[in-house]
């Protein structure tokens, strides 16, 4: 019901324009932000943590990305940041392939990352400034504080990352990835550490600015309803595994699109038709087929 098969292989069905046909071209035809060609890697040669990922990322698109642990999720997302790279395959952003890191993309990593030697204003600042190198103090330091606000730190702006918890520290992360006003937001389970009432709260301000700034997402996750409440699709990605036929390597199994509407909240989530359908097609996902495909 949910599932959109033609994001698969969809990259190779575009049709370029022909050229002795000019007089029927119109519009220009819009190419998605991100494509990922067929992206494998492999540590071991001939068994392939994952193999032929392909998938699009629209603008202002949200994409999750579900799979049990040590399918792929990270090593993915670090390609797609430029951090990694694949063995096999082509990462596209905006019809460019993509050769290293950049600050068109900001970045939470599953950990924090953050510099343990400066404080949460001079962890942001660095990445602004970076950013905006020619930027008055003034205005970084404006800058700075609207972020760090923006996920409710203003109070702890001046501290280090050690006077920190777990969650502010993400949150910091989080604020320094906004701050730089990438392109796409790579996100490796940012609310991984957080206690439930917080997770909520940030996944409402994550939406939030995300609703407001067009922002497009691509997220990993393990958490099956905070897929559904960001997700316009979420990507089922199956672990690598022996087979009677030999060694299958991960990958996407299935592309899901949400079919909830757009502005869901944690609060109506579980009353929405629809909603339970969903979990449990990707709950039975993960129990019973994201072993190997
Ligand atoms: N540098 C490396 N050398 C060898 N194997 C590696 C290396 N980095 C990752 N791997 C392996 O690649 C696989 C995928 O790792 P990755 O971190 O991408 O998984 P993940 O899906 O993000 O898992 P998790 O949910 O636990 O974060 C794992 O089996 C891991 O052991
Ligand atoms: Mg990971």
């Amino acid at each position: 019901m949910w599932i959109d098969t033609s994001a698969l292989g969809g990259l190779k069905t575009s049709p370029a324009t022909p050229q002795t046909e000019p007089l029927l071209r119109k519009a220009p035809v819009t190419t998605p932000l991100l494509q990922i060609e067929r992206l494998g890697k492999a540590y071991v040669a001939d068994k392939p943590v994952f193999a032929d990922v392909s998938f699009t990322l629209e603008r202002g698109e949200f994409v999750c990305v579900i799979g049990h642990s040590g399918c792929g999720k990270t090593t993915i997302l670090n390609v797609l940041a430029g951090l990694d790279t694949a063995t096999e395959g082509h990462v596209f952003m905006e019809s460019r392939e993509m050769v290293g890191p950049s600050l068109e993309r900001g970045v939470v990593f599953q950990g924090h990352a953050l510099m343990p030697w400066l404080t949460v204003r001079q962890n942001i600042a660095f990445a602004v400034k970076s950013r905006w190198p020619d930027w008055s103090a003034a205005q970084t330091r404006a800058h700075v504080e609207k972020f760090v606000q923006l996920v409710g730190l203003s109070h702890a702006i001046d501290k280090k990352p050690s006077q920190l918890s777990g969650g502010m520290k993400q949150r910091v992360g989080i604020a320094r990835a906004f701050s730089i006003q990438p392109k796409m937001l790579l996100l490796d389970e940012p609310f991984g550490a957080l206690d439930a009432l917080t997770r909520g709260t940030i996944q409402d301000e994550l939406m939030g600015i995300v609703r407001e700034t067009h922002q497009t997402v691509f997220m990993i996750t393990h958490d099956v309803d905070e897929a559904i409440l960001l997700a316009d699709r979420i990507l089922l990605m199956s672990n690598g595994a022996e087979t009677p036929d030999g060694y299958k390597p991960g990958g996407i199994a299935e592309v899901v699109v949400n079919p909830l509407p757009r502005e869901r909240t944690r609060a109506s989530l579980h009353h929405l038709d629809g909603y339970y359908d969903l979990r449990n097609h990707i709950v039975d996902f993960l129990v019973s087929r994201a072993k190997a495909h």
